[in-house]
């Protein structure tokens, strides 16, 4: 059977990806002051998180999307699962497959969720690996969405490295018609991943991203500026890196050349200093916080579509 898997963007149609965002929209807007009142779309049904990996964000709105579903969600640590002493992937995915509806994963290797894909009997959700990040890229779409109208024709500039939030957005670029302007140094400079989504991108004659030599062709005219962590879950080269993106920190005179009203969104933890000035982390055309909120709203239609009931 095929399941309603939420593992890559690029694995979805566009439609699908736009049909999950006018529903967390619609929930979210229709719902505004009563959450919680929002349609039982997956009553009794229970969704299993599993960290490898710490979370504030991913782990608190899963749960709470599922309650305001009306449906539950069980939240564990590879150690508090046999998975920790080395059951496999294939038989955990078996075994759990017979007690949920729904599992989501985070964890370092992609693979491990592709294998849990591959032997769960329920759909299976990414809730970030090295490789990508799409609930986070669904939460910002959401976001600009919501502010903006719609995200096709826009310039949005990914500033720093080319990480795991970056391949997601990568790949929402080519599906959702929107620009993407990528500005990193050529140490940490695009993922074999990102090559090839950007080879079949060009491939579908879309163009739609761009790998910039000077930061400020990304910034200039954008309307959306996202950067992440220099130093992701996982990289051990914090002194280098910390030395290697210094010039690509987002400050108020790079944001000046971007389009007046263009926003700023980074998907948090932030570290203000680093990647990015308290200035405008903090300032008028951040949107942070209500990028933080959307991962609830995103995630309780990518829970609802991948339970089949949207
Ligand atoms: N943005 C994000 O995924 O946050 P957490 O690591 O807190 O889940
Ligand atoms: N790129 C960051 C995202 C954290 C939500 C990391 O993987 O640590």
């Amino acid at each position: 059977m095929a399941y309603r898997h939420f593992i890559d963007l690029d694995s979805l149609s566009s439609e699908t990806i736009s049909h999950i965002l006018s529903s967390a929209l619609a929930m979210k807007t229709e719902f505004k002051e009563l959450r919680h009142k929002a349609p039982k779309l997956c009553e009794g049904q229970v969704l299993a998180s599993i960290f490898e990996k710490p979370s504030t964000r991913t782990r608190l709105s899963f749960d709470v999307a599922m309650r305001d579903l009306g449906g539950s969600c069980i939240t564990l640590s590879s150690n508090d699962l046999q998975l920790g002493r080395g059951e496999s992937i294939a038989d955990t995915a078996r075994v759990m497959s017979r007690y949920v509806d729904a599992i989501m994963l985070r964890t370092d290797a992609h693979q491990k969720l592709l294998d849990l894909a591959e032997f769960a009997d329920v759909p299976v959700i990414n809730g970030l690996t090295d490789h990508s990040h799409p609930c986070q890229i669904m939460a910002d779409i959401l976001t600009f969405v919501e502010k903006r109208g719609s995200i096709e024709g826009a310039k949005v500039a990914w500033i720093g490295d080319c990480n795991n939030v970056a391949l997601s957005a990568v790949h929402a670029a080519t599906k959702l018609g929107f620009s993407l302007y990528i500005a990193a140094p050529k140490e940490y400079g695009p993922t074999k991943a990102m090559e090839e989504a950007v080879k079949a991108d060009q491939k579908a004659k879309k163009n739609s991203i761009h790998f910039v030599e000077k930061l400020d062709d990304a910034f200039v005219d954008a309307d959306l500026i996202m950067t992440d962590t220099w130093v992701s879950m996982g990289d051990e080269d914090e002194e280098v890196r910390k030395k290697v993106f210094a010039p690509y920190q987002v400050n108020s005179e790079m944001m000046k050349l971007a389009s007046k009203d263009a926003l700023f969104m980074h998907c948090l933890p932030a570290y203000r200093g680093r990647e990015v000035t308290a200035e405008v982390l903090d300032g008028p055309q951040s949107v942070v916080f209500d990028e933080a909120e959307n991962r609830l709203h995103a995630q309780k239609a990518i829970v609802a579509w991948s339970l089949g009931a949207i």
